[in-house]
């Protein structure tokens, strides 16, 4: 068997996380500047138990039959397996590296999963399609965050702009005009986990105030789908700026989330907002192309700790995908 390797990028939500969870939509980008990379090479010789697990990001490195029988990559290869009807792996190194922080929005736990199952399925001779994929990548979700909408894992296999809505099957985004995007990392660690179950307690204490945040939010993303599929990117930037409003309401804002979102502004962007489950994590910022320089040395001035630069290019994607 040769040597395969699978890649898959991460992403930034553009409007509408956390009211995403309760059947409101958001709308999702993938972010290619960042990557996770599943490698899997056989091990000629090796025996039954050598099926080697790596990750130096996670300082993972182990055989798979002694990972605990909740680790998420042992779960996930299991289901892989049971999907693809195959009852043992032939001797492999599996070795996964990313780009992509994790715990900062960027949806680094779905990419692994979409990754892995890319490269177990090439290296065992099948072909699975998006939609498959998909599913086995929401179960991955769901083993590791309890409660996911499942839009992380959606956008990550599809790789285009989508707008989602919970439990129904979602839709490819026409761009009309491409726009670009500063994401900014507060390099604040922060467990989408905890952040969705707070969110959670909350509504359940005071579900009129947070209905109404969360119906504020899709009414924002309703209309920033319309301008992207208008090409009207000063009014994408107005929404998103409202939105993290209504995300600050919903209390998972933070000090360094927006004191980076106040100066994108003050440094020119048309928009700017968190991104993800907040309290943590990475800004997002929509810019002019020639504004980005500008605004990217505003944001490090102000402490950010890494900035990605991606453009969402125009495209003439029908809504289905
Ligand atoms: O922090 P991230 O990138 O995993 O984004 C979470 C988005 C939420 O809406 C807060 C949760 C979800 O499952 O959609």
């Amino acid at each position: 068997m040769p040597a395969i390797t699978a890649t898959a990028p991460g992403k930034c939500i553009l409007l509408g996380e956390h009211a995403v969870v309760y059947q409101r939509p958001a709308i999702a980008v993938p972010v290619h500047q960042v990557q996770i990379r599943a490698i899997i090479t056989p091990i000629p010789g090796g025996n039954q138990n050598d099926i080697w697990i790596e990750s130096p990001a996670i300082r993972l490195c182990s055989r798979l039959h002694q990972l605990a029988g909740t680790h998420p990559i042992k779960l996930l290869i299991s289901a892989i397996m049971s999907d693809l009807n195959v009852d043992h792996l032939p001797p492999l190194r599996l070795k996964i590296s990313s780009t992509i922080p994790a715990g900062s929005g960027l949806g680094s736990s779905a990419s692994v999963a979409v990754a892995i199952i890319r490269a177990v399925t090439a290296f065992m001779g099948f072909s699975l399609d998006n939609s498959k994929i998909n599913q086995l990548a929401y179960q991955s979700e769901t083993h590791q965050h309890g409660n996911p909408s499942g839009i992380d894992n959606t956008v990550i296999t599809y790789q285009q702009p989508i707008y989602f809505i919970r439990e129904q099957p979602f839709e490819l985004i026409r761009v009309k005009n491409s726009f670009a995007l500063i994401i900014a990392d507060t390099g604040i660690p922060s467990s989408t986990r905890d952040v969705v179950n707070d969110v959670r307690c909350q509504w359940q204490q005071n579900p009129t105030k947070f209905d109404t945040l969360f119906t504020c939010a899709a009414d924002l993303c309703n209309q920033a789908r319309s301008a992207i599929e208008d090409g009207n990117i000063q009014l994408l930037g107005d929404l998103m700026s409202r939105n993290h409003t209504v995300l600050q309401e919903m209390t998972v804002s933070s000090v360094m989330l927006d004191h980076l979102v106040d100066t994108a502004l003050q440094a020119g962007a048309l928009g700017a907002k968190l991104s993800g489950g907040g309290r943590g994590g990475n800004m997002i910022a929509l810019v002019e192309p020639d504004e980005s320089i500008h605004i990217e040395t505003a944001l490090k001035q102000a402490g950010a700790v890494n900035i990605i630069k991606t453009i969402i290019p125009a495209n003439n994607t029908t809504t289905h995908p």
